[in-house]
């Protein structure tokens, strides 16, 4: 491995999220500079107890590090690799006949400090860009040309900034997905555009010309690309000429479905049956459906319309954060003018559903899933076959959400499967906390009904009222004020539910509970929910924090339990992910504004002696935040998307910080990258 290169600018102040001034304009519109849209009075304390337990608890973590030594991890120390408890991985219990090492074995890297415009990763595993911004995707699309953009060229060209990333190879195999198959398709978001680092001589939104503004639109939504290898084991590379290769953008068709659709507050001038929408817009991470669709959320949607002179009587646009000037897309289209088109806004904050199989299908926004900051979806099935959606709303202080289908899931019937998303129940999460005794930050959860059986449980709403301004019906039946929810993902393995909640600088002492102990949430937390009986319908769960995120020697920090000498150093979890074995990898956005390291993946075994022992797997450039993961169905591959690198408060085509993926364009590229064991 080589050393860590260092460049010689950087250390301009990062904002609260920990992340650049620059990543948080672009990325969610300075979302933590604004007022916390969430203005309820839900009790920040989930019971009394609470109150007493962060201390006790805290204390007992402390106790903790100091009997084994704390270690600090501020410097780019190696991660100690010596072996786990219970024979670890220097057994290599993996390897036999026939057999390949999953991912999940690996030495740690060492954190990297957060100038280093690298990507690094074990010894032992190479990585490769799969494909970049700007790579011709659709037919006839032409090569990528940084000085040459055209709105017309990145229609079909590979899309800026991808977040969820997902590789599904063909064939039918544990979980709808092939193994060994030669061919496969990638899908993957691209959430936003960095302005300054597309184009020369842009220092913001207001200096983009109309061609510029029609090719950023064009640089939003989804990419889809077929991708093939020699054999497994070699590494993919995606096909210029494929059948699935798809563009989605700001300019594509997209269906409103379920109780929502067609409602007066869906219809504009352009669309009077209230069902057909034009865009996705901030698509953050996401999910692919036992059936094989792709979900994806619609995340700061409320960035891009300008709300200059719209009225807000009932703080409907406020609560969204709808409140901004925008991006000056209006300039191009009118639509994006709150005050003109008022219902527009409101055909945004969905998850979508797409299939990568079908490229003439017309992608649909599901309204029976409630309309929030979507972060994304993920899917299991329910013991009677219902599909059961987790989905986090990440902003501060929002809620965990989860929508139960009507119908049944039927194995190969994708047809039928995929109107599962249209109509089913949609509830909130209300997390209890159990006090102090047991030393664990953990308790009960309920799910509070917003809709069930079509009909609204909030009242005096309409359920197309409670499914169109989810944030507020939730605020009137008392959910947990959460710590910025973001990739809610149930284990394909273990069943239980894991939640990302990468941070809350904006939580003060007094505000806290047991679910959301630290005041601030500087570094953010996991927390695993176990429903009742296992069943994803379920009503009740147990909950319990399993990483309290941070560096080791910070004694607030909690690991599962496992020696805090022997982890890794981590900070705002964002996106998760599991292997075959059920092991958590996470990956991280925000760290080199709390711990002054790159952002990075990382994996935690849940379960067995090395339950809590996190290890980082590999580091990303620097201004980059680390994205996806995903590894494949033959555990051949881990996949991040690097989003946003180089992406610094100052830097520009002319002074770039980053060249990822070092092309030889000099330009920072964001796209989607492959690793494997050499
Ligand atoms: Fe797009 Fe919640 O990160
Ligand atoms: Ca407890
Ligand atoms: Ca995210």
């Amino acid at each position: 491995m080589t050393p860590p290169k260092l460049l010689p600018l950087l250390g301009a102040p990062s904002h609260p999220g920990g992340r650049s001034a620059m990543t948080c304009r672009y990325r969610c519109g300075d979302a933590c500079a604004q007022p916390v849209p969430n203005e309820s009075g839900n009790e920040y304390f989930a019971d009394v107890v609470a109150r007493s337990v962060s201390r006790r608890a805290v204390v007992r973590s402390g106790a903790a590090t100091a009997a084994v030594g704390a270690i600090s991890w501020g410097v780019a120390a190696p991660v100690a690799a010596t072996p786990g408890r219970g024979g670890g991985r220097g057994s290599d219990r993996s390897r036999g006949p026939g057999r390949i090492k999953p991912p999940s074995d690996f030495e740690a890297i060492a954190p990297a400090p957060a100038a280093t415009d690298e990507l690094i990763v074990p010894t032992g595993f190479e990585w490769a860009p799969l494909i970049s911004w700007g790579d011709p995707v659709t037919k006839g699309a032409p090569a990528f040309d940084f000085d040459n953009q055209t709105p017309e060229a990145q229609r079909g060209q590979a899309g800026y900034n991808a977040d969820f990333a997902a590789l599904l190879i063909d064939g039918r195999g544990r979980g709808g997905q092939g193994s060994q198959g030669r061919r496969g398709v990638l899908v993957f978001n691209n959430e936003y555009t960095n302005d300054e680092l597309m184009f020369r001589g842009v220092t913001g939104s207001a200096d983009l010309t109309d061609t510029q503004l029609e090719i950023v639109q064009a640089a939003h939504g989804m990419t889809i690309v077929d991708v093939r290898r020699q054999r497994p084991g070699t590494p993919w590379e995606y096909n210029r000429r494929g059948r699935r290769n798809r563009r989605l953008h700001a300019h594509t068709e997209f269906a409103l479905d379920g109780p929502a659709a067609g409602n007066a507050a869906l219809r504009t001038s352009a669309d009077r049956s209230g069902r057909t929408v034009l865009g996705t817009l901030n698509n953050c991470a996401g999910g692919v459906t036992p059936w094989g669709t792709v979900l994806s959320g619609e995340e700061n949607f409320n960035q891009y319309f300008d709300a200059t002179d719209a009225p807000d009587p009932d703080k409907r646009l406020a609560r969204y954060g709808i409140t901004s000037a925008g991006r000056g897309w209006e300039r191009v289209d009118r639509r994006f003018k709150v005050a003109e088109e008022p219902n527009e806004v409101n055909r945004f904050g969905w998850v979508v559903e797409v299939d990568p199989d079908d490229p003439s299908s017309t992608p649909v926004k599901h309204t029976a899933m409630g309309r929030f900051k979507h972060e994304g979806a993920n899917v299991r099935l329910a013991d009677d076959g219902r599909a059961v959606a987790y989905m986090g709303d990440d902003e501060r202080f929002d809620y965990i959400y989860k929508f139960v289908s009507k119908r049944r899931h039927r194995p190969g019937n994708r047809r039928h499967n995929m109107k599962l998303l249209s109509e089913g129940d949609l509830y909130v999460a209300k997390f209890n906390g159990d006090g102090a005794a047991d030393g664990d930050y953990d308790g009960t959860g309920e799910w509070l009904p917003l809709v069930v059986d079509g009909r609204s449980h909030v009242p005096g709403w309409p359920v197309a009222d409670v499914l169109i301004w989810t944030r507020q019906a939730a605020d009137l039946v008392g959910p947990t004020k959460m710590d910025r929810p973001e990739d809610v993902e149930p284990n394909p393995v273990n069943g239980r539910v894991y939640a990302a909640l990468t941070n809350n600088t904006s939580r003060k002492p007094g505000q806290q509970d047991e679910a959301n102990p630290r005041t601030p949430n500087k570094h953010g937390h996991v927390l695993e929910l176990t429903e009742r009986r296992n069943d994803a319908a379920a009503v009740s769960f147990t909950w319990k924090i399993v990483l309290l995120a941070g560096d080791p020697g910070d004694p607030s920090t909690f690991f599962n339990g496992y020696d805090k000498s022997e982890v890794s150093p981590i900070s705002c979890p964002d996106n998760v992910a599991f292997d075959k074995q059920g092991n958590l990898w996470i990956s991280t956005d925000g760290q080199p504004g709390t711990l002054g390291n790159c952002d990075a993946l990382y994996m935690m075994p849940l379960e067995g002696p090395e339950k809590g022992r996190l290890q980082q797997f590999l580091s990303v450039p620097v201004g980059a935040e680390c994205c996806g993961p995903w590894i494949t169905a033959d555990e051949r591959t881990v996949l991040i998307a690097v989003q946003h690198p180089g992406e610094v408060s100052g830097a520009s085509p002319e002074n770039p910080v980053s060249r990822f993926p070092y092309l030889g364009d000099g330009q920072p590229r964001p796209g989607v990258v492959q690793v494997h064991r050499r």
